[in-house]
């Protein structure tokens, strides 16, 4: 079934139906199949993207560009350095003069009335890349891989172990509700998702009827057991350094370990994490290292699942 995404921005999971979630999903498998057979495709030709990111990147970035650009686009990296974004100019200016010379804006940053602003300003389509507060390209490529082990998404135990307050937790809890994943996040209670949005999250699993089941615990036993898998990301989030101390005591005992994994009494549970990764602190090595982690498979869909994305809101 086609949706019309067209000219729509890609902000976060909120904004869209477990149908058009679905339907993104459906053109990363058939982009990544094409790769794979090495079929040539020109979908972007003619068009230009602005990749405006204020934090580091290695995925997302690379990501929209050899998406982007394979398929016969123009990707322009602009870094925080490099423009007058938020500076000397407001964001209102930059948006509509990015509006008049772009088809696109990827932006990665801290504030998401940055990111809302540009879409609002700009008049084109605008892709979050990561902000404080959402991540949600990421979790397109966390579900295709969840789909490519087992076969679908469809109450699959995901728990999400540390920080499940951050960027990557918040939208990993939204696309779960919307896809009826049986998720669970797990951490100290100061760093459990804010109330709001785990009722709206429970209101999305009301509407649409998804079968998805929310829990919040710092139960770490009870969390992983039967999980089908695993994830968890690094303790301090780009842009929170200076709670890196207190981080590092209170998330401690929730690090992704050989002992960890033993919980959830199965053999096939698989390992996920966005990357970056910090190796000896939110996971050991032998376990991101080990035979049950999927994180490179996790990386490689970020581009299938985002060139999913523009295509299907620009062409
Ligand atoms: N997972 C992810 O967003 O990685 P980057 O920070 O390298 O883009
Ligand atoms: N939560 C992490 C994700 C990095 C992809 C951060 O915001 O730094």
């Amino acid at each position: 079934m086609g949706f019309n995404l067209k000219g729509k921005s890609f902000l976060t999971l909120l904004d869209f139906t477990p149908n058009e979630i679905r339907y993104l999903l459906d053109i990363a498998k058939q982009v990544k199949n094409e790769k794979r057979a090495r079929t040539k495709t020109k979908r972007f030709e003619g068009l230009s993207l602005a990749i405006v990111f204020e934090k580091r990147s290695t995925r997302t970035r690379t990501s929209f560009e050899t998406a982007f650009g394979e398929e016969g686009g123009y990707p322009v990296f602009l870094s925080s350095d490099d423009i007058h974004l938020g500076v000397k100019e407001d964001l209102e200016d930059t948006a509509r003069v990015l509006g008049r010379m772009f088809d696109a804006i990827a932006f990665r940053g801290f504030k998401d009335e940055t990111v809302n602003g540009l879409a609002k300003w700009s008049g084109i389509p605008v892709y979050n890349g990561l902000t404080d507060n959402y991540h949600p390209t990421q979790i397109l490529a966390d579900f295709m891989t969840i789909e490519e082990v087992f076969g679908s998404l469809t109450g699959k135990k995901l728990v999400f172990m540390g920080d499940a307050r951050n960027n990557v937790a918040n939208s990993l809890l939204i696309g779960s509700a919307k896809m009826g994943l049986h998720f669970v996040a797990c951490g100290p209670e100061k760093l459990w998702p804010k109330n709001e949005l785990i009722k709206k999250c429970h209101d999305i699993v009301e509407e649409y009827r998804t079968g998805a089941k929310i829990e919040i615990t710092d139960d770490i036993g009870e969390a992983v057991k039967g999980a089908d898998a695993i994830y968890t990301d690094v303790w301090v989030s780009m842009g929170e350094q200076v709670q890196k101390k207190e981080r590092l005591d209170l998330l401690q005992p929730y690090q992704v370990n050989k002992e960890l994994m033993s919980k959830t009494k199965r053999n096939d549970t698989i390992f996920l994490h966005c990357l970056p990764a910090v190796k000896g602190q939110e996971v050991t090595r032998e376990i991101i290292e080990g035979p049950r982690s999927y994180v490179f498979d996790e990386a490689e869909n970020r581009k299938h699942t985002i060139k999913a994305i523009m295509i299907a809101t620009l062409v």
